[in-house]
């Protein structure tokens, strides 16, 4: 099979294909989607295929409108209205009770919820509306390592495996969506992303963060002991502190392969890197170290050879927990120690 690059004014011929039973890579703001009918059970199992992704692993269910969601999901209550007019289109999934026999256990893992998304980007929308059905939209990388931030990842992960791509330039957010539980009787966080639980809690109250994979405290026994996810070839270390970065250098100088640093350009400009270190930036803060998060790992996996990924840590709070929670888990939970 040869995969197509639709450009955004293309989104009809897009359109028609996903109604075909096909799939197409689609852009949002957080990463790339792979986009298949979700009410085409052959469609959405052909989506895990491509992947090699786990079948227990429910899919995301991507609409371009809320009446989208109502034709699937059991009433909606005040709090998850207020939740769909303040966040979408926009990095918030919602996690919905659903009406019984809407939609395929392919999709829902047998649960009886799904997660509904509506991503903020037009042309997205447009294709979805257009074909008139929603999409599944798990991240469209191979399972396992890190989601695309740009066509081209999706290219390299899946050519040959899927009908087209549509392209519309990079990602902004560069992390997956914010998921919130409201199945559950107090609403809870599943996954951090770009909104926030202080803005969530400020439309619907209180909300309990599960903090369960987060785990940038934990020390694991040996290197990747822990369920390894956004992974390169290379063991990616966590440096909690800026001022640990002599010592990281120090390290790397002493080493006989090459070995790569992502930080952002404040902690750059004040390292004297060895020779055999490559540098990736993640430009000035915790967005654009966000942004630039998996790029750099794939920048790393694909174009030059490294050992180790030194990559600066933030604070665990507020936005910087979606980064932090993707880096520790690239990460396999290691931290660079002195
Ligand atoms: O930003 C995003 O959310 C991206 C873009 C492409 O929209 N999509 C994405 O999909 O990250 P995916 O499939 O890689 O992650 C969806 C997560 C999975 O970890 C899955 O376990 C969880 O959502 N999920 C799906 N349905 C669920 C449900 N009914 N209850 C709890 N978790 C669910
Ligand atoms: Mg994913």
């Amino acid at each position: 099979m040869e995969t197509k690059i639709f450009k955004p004014n293309e989104v009809e011929a897009a359109a028609k294909l996903l109604k075909q039973g096909e799939l197409v890579a689609f852009p949002t703001e957080t990463v790339y989607g792979l986009g298949a009918d979700a009410t085409n059970e052959k469609a959405a199992s052909n989506v895990y295929a491509a992947k090699g992704r786990p079948s227990d692993n429910p899919l995301i269910v991507t609409v371009s409108s809320t009446e989208m969601v109502e034709q699937y999901a059991q009433p909606l209550s005040e709090q998850v209205k207020r939740l769909m007019a303040t966040f979408w289109p926009g990095s918030l999934t919602i996690v919905l009770p659903l009406r019984p026999g809407t939609l395929s256990k392919t999709v829902t893992g047998g649960l009886d919820t799904a997660a509904f998304r509506m991503p903020k980007n037009e042309v997205t929308l447009k294709l979805i509306a257009t074909a008139g059905i929603p999409i599944v939209g798990p991240s469209a990388n191979t399972s396992g390592k890190p989601s695309p931030t740009l066509a081209k990842h999706v290219f390299h992960d899946l050519n040959g495996k899927i009908a087209g791509i549509v392209d519309d330039g990079p990602t902004q957010v560069g992390v997956e969506s914010t998921i919130i539980d409201m199945s559950t009787k107090t609403p809870t966080i599943l996954r951090p992303g770009a909104v926030t639980v202080a803005e969530l809690e400020e439309v619907i109250g209180d909300v309990k963060a599960d903090h369960h994979h987060v785990g940038a405290n934990e020390t694991p026994k040996a290197p990747g002991m822990k369920y390894k996810h956004y992974a390169p070839s290379a063991q990616v270390e966590i440096v909690d502190h800026i001022t640990d970065f002599d010592a990281a250098m120090a390290w790397a100088g002493a080493q006989n392969e090459a070995i790569g640093v992502m930080a952002t350009d404040g902690v750059l400009k004040n390292l004297s890197v060895p020779a055999n270190v490559e540098t990736y930036s993640l430009g000035e803060d915790i967005q654009s170290a966000t942004h630039l998060l998996f790029a750099g790992l794939r920048h790393f996996d694909l174009e030059s050879e490294v050992k180790v990924i030194f990559t600066e840590g933030f604070d665990n709070t507020g936005f910087g927990a979606a980064y932090m929670n993707r880096l520790d888990k690239s990460a396999g939970g290691v931290h660079f120690s002195k």
